[in-house]
């Protein structure tokens, strides 16, 4: 069995949600949404390492929220974020066991992932040397220019969005990684930088209610699948 490990970004100030609390803290019904995607990942087979980043305040509420969790096996790390996602994530890397092959990046925002497509995800990973849930795009998207006239449609089924987690082998992630360091390179995921050396990574279908939390009304949304159990 190969060895797993995931990293959380959780270091962002959630500057679009507007509250003094980082998301990954918010409480909904009880208990924060880090803990809550925390635990989508701990029944996975093979995971052996949990690694969030987060903002220097937080190290303690992040420590807190591991003991809540206490699960034997698996060694859980938190670690100070950087100023953007990336180099969150970078920071993370230089943590990882020798002993861990695949690293799956899940956002600490996205509490509804589901430990099955997280699975499915793991094997195509293993199989193609990388792979990212998502879903195929709902609007038509446009790309517009500075002006914001309309330059193109891109046809729609070719087009999905990315969510998380992002999985890959380790050393391709890393690879890519210092890449995008060399390169002065500032990628919106994980993929993209892969994507950049070349890596082949697979698209796996997954669900909408694997969202991001990220506006206001994603919190009330995110109330109402916990509490119905949608
Ligand atoms: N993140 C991070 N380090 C950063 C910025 C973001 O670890 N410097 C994390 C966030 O905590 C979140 C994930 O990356 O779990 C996805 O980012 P996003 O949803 O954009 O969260 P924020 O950056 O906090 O929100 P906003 O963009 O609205 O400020
Ligand atoms: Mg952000």
């Amino acid at each position: 069995m190969e060895k797993k490990a995931v990293i959380i970004p959780a270091a962002g100030s959630g500057t679009r949600l507007g509250s003094d609390i980082p998301k990954p803290y918010i409480k909904i019904l009880g208990k924060t949404i880090l803990q809550r995607s925390i635990e989508r990942f701990i029944d996975v087979e093979g995971l052996t390492q949990v690694i969030v980043a987060t903002s220097v305040n937080y190290l303690k509420d992040c420590q807190e929220i591991f003991e809540n969790i206490n699960y034997s096996n698996i060694s859980f790390q938190v670690i100070v974020g950087g100023t953007e996602r990336q180099y969150s994530i970078e920071n993370a890397l230089n943590e990882l066991s020798d002993d861990v092959s695949l690293v799956a990046i899940h956002d600490a925002v996205r509490p509804f992932v589901d430990s099955e497509q997280i699975s499915n995800c793991f094997k195509a990973a293993s199989e193609f040397g990388g792979a990212v849930l998502g879903v195929p795009a709902k609007d038509t998207i446009k790309k517009v220019d500075k002006e914001n006239i309309i330059k193109e449609t891109p046809d729609r089924s070719e087009l999905w969005q990315a969510q998380t987690p992002q999985i890959f082998k380790k050393e391709l992630l890393k690879e890519a990684y210092k890449f995008a360091i060399d390169n002065n390179f500032l990628g919106t995921d994980d993929a993209s930088l892969v994507e950049r050396i070349g890596g082949h990574i697979k698209m796996i279908e997954s669900s909408r209610n694997n969202f991001k939390i990220t506006y206001p009304l994603d919190l009330r949304v995110a109330e109402l699948i916990i509490e119905n159990n949608l």
